[in-house]
């Protein structure tokens, strides 16, 4: 054969290779690469939502928990917290309880009162969040 017959020849086998290639199917990475990707996705949405709850409330659930201690609590302890069902709520009368006191009556209601727990409804920080302003005068929200 002619060298350069020879030579086309070889290109056009490697065009054929080429192409092979390229139109292999589409290949799932190996199993154990996926695994590791799950996990990593988990890790990322656990690590931003545990931090999400520890974290002091955005302006927005400020809020929303403003809205909710003047609607939800006010209907025991009076919408202005001055006191109804439940004892007043101004600082006044909550002077020298500690925020710790209150946080954990917040969150975990007082056995055998009127007085329910929050917890299903409200975060550690939320709770706190709540405490610090009732003892320092509990914003309107409006
Ligand atoms: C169903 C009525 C009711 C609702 C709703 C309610 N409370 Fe109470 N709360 C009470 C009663 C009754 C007590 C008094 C319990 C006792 O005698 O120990 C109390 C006690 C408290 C105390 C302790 C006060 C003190 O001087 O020791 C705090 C703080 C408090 N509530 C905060 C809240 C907050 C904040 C909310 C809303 C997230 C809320 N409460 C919703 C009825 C209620």
């Amino acid at each position: 054969m002619d060298p350069v017959d020879v030579r086309c020849a070889q290109r056009a086998r490697e065009r054929v290779s080429l192409h092979e290639v390229a139109w292999q199917p589409y290949r799932l990475p190996h199993p154990f690469v996926l695994l590791l990707l799950v996990i990593a996705m988990f890790g990322v949405t656990f690590a931003t939502s545990a931090g999400a709850a520890d974290a002091a409330p955005t302006a927005r659930r400020a809020a929303q928990l403003t809205y909710m201690v003047r609607q939800d609590c006010g209907s025991c302890h009076g919408m202005t917290l001055a006191g109804g069902l439940g004892p007043a709520l101004v600082p006044a009368a909550l002077k020298g309880k500690p925020a710790a006191y209150i946080k954990q009556v917040i969150l975990y209601g007082n056995k055998n009162t009127a007085m329910p727990g929050w917890s299903p409804l409200l975060s550690e920080a939320d709770a706190e969040w709540i405490a610090e302003r009732l003892l320092t005068g509990f914003p309107d929200g409006r």
